[in-house]
């Protein structure tokens, strides 16, 4: 998908604004606070009916307004032009329209226009602890397998409420593994094998991909490799007997903590750099190059799963990259995808031979608190 043309009215600090942009690459220049981020957060708004900064529709209508408006035409692989708007009203809440029919679910979206985001919240994935590295897997795997999509939501539940069952024993002073809670768990290993399943059939491929990506951008002679540490170590055979063994074995401790102990929810997801864990070694720099080439290698599954070009959202590319390594990123990211880069200061890609008036990209100038 394409974004052709784009106006926001009522959206953060913009009354009403129209941008054109190009196919290919496209730069939003300013000083701090000019909007650079508000733009990307629209987009991202259309694609998804939702921020990448906040929960909360309201925070993104202008301050002392009471709406809220995102109008977006795309173009498909084909040419075809698609036009999503997005309404929010304080009183009335949230339409959604594409090609202005309004769409009911939130869900009817998804799919339609893929994104991917770089913000600097995301730098959690190699940083962070295991959860945010569990959830960059979650996100890509339910996109492209519907089987983990609907045992992912149904394990979650059942988590919960095996915790709950677990907290209940407990206050009633019950400690053994009875046959309410056995007929429970049956169901719960299967949504968990359905997980593993998933996660083993994925990881593979991905760290192929994430491999191949980060020798395109990066001269910095290391592997880089994705894994993961199963909690339940168990092949698809031998799955379901294990873990149904390993809760049983657990379950008087689990009473106590009112907590599963064990389970796909403890998988640790694991990046390795030059043969440790990027996030005990890797410098500032490091660990946006490995971040990036993770945003990279999901767009290429995305991408072959909805057979729709990515569009890639690049909050704040630039910091903590040298130059070589940005202008590396930028032509293998813009080759086959349109892209958006916020930047406050485009001189050093000048100095390193980009050109402005290039007729593969466009500028432009967001100047502060003008809207
Ligand atoms: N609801 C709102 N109403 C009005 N202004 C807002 C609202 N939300 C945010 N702003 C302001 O909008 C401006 C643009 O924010 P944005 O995050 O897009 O800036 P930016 O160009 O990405 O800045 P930076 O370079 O610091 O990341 C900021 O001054 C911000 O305080
Ligand atoms: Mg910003």
């Amino acid at each position: 998908m394409i974004l052709q043309k784009l106006r926001i009215v009522n959206y953060r600090s913009y009354t009403n604004s129209k941008f054109e942009f190009h196919k290919q690459l496209n730069f939003l220049n300013g000083e701090n606070g000019s909007g650079k981020t508000s733009i990307l957060e629209a987009v991202h708004f259309l694609a998804l009916t939702k921020s990448f900064r906040t929960h909360s529709d309201s925070d993104v209508v202008r301050n002392s307004e009471l709406f809220f408006q995102i109008f977006g035409i795309f173009n498909d692989n084909s040419g075809k032009e698609n036009s999503v708007n997005v309404n929010f009203s304080k009183t009335e809440g949230k339409r959604i329209f594409f090609n202005k029919v309004t769409l009911k679910k939130r869900v009817d979206m998804v799919g339609r226009i893929p994104v991917i985001i770089l913000s600097p919240g995301n730098q959690r994935v190699t940083e962070g602890g295991p959860a945010g590295r569990r959830s960059f897997v979650n996100r890509i795997v339910a996109q492209i397998d519907k089987k983990y999509f609907s045992s992912l939501i149904e394990y979650k539940n059942k988590l919960g409420q095996r915790n709950l069952i677990l907290n209940s024993y407990r206050e009633k002073g019950l400690s053994y593994y009875d046959i309410y809670i056995e007929a429970y768990d049956e169901l719960f290993a299967e949504s968990a094998k359905n997980i593993q399943m998933g996660r083993i059939n994925f990881i593979e491929k991905f760290d192929k991909v994430l491999k191949k990506k980060y020798k395109k951008i990066s001269h910095i002679e290391c592997d880089v490799s994705i894994k993961i540490n199963y909690n339940v170590n168990a092949n698809e055979v031998s799955f379901k007997e294990t873990f149904l063994n390993r809760l049983k074995e657990r379950f008087s401790r689990d009473i106590v903590f009112g907590r599963t102990s064990c389970g796909p929810h403890l998988d640790n997801v694991m990046i390795i750099f030059d043969g440790k864990e990027i996030r005990q070694i890797g410098s500032q720099g490091e660990h946006k190059i490995v971040l990036v080439v993770l945003k990279m290698a999901e767009g290429q599954f995305i991408e072959g799963r909805l057979k729709k070009s990515i569009i890639f959202l690049l909050d704040d590319l630039f910091s903590l990259l040298d130059v070589k390594h940005c202008m590396k990123i930028i032509d293998e990211i813009s080759s086959d995808n349109q892209v958006f880069i916020t930047s406050t200061d485009l001189n050093g890609l000048y100095n390193y031979g980009f050109k402005r008036g290039d007729s593969n990209s466009k500028v432009f100038e967001l100047p502060v608190g003008v809207s």
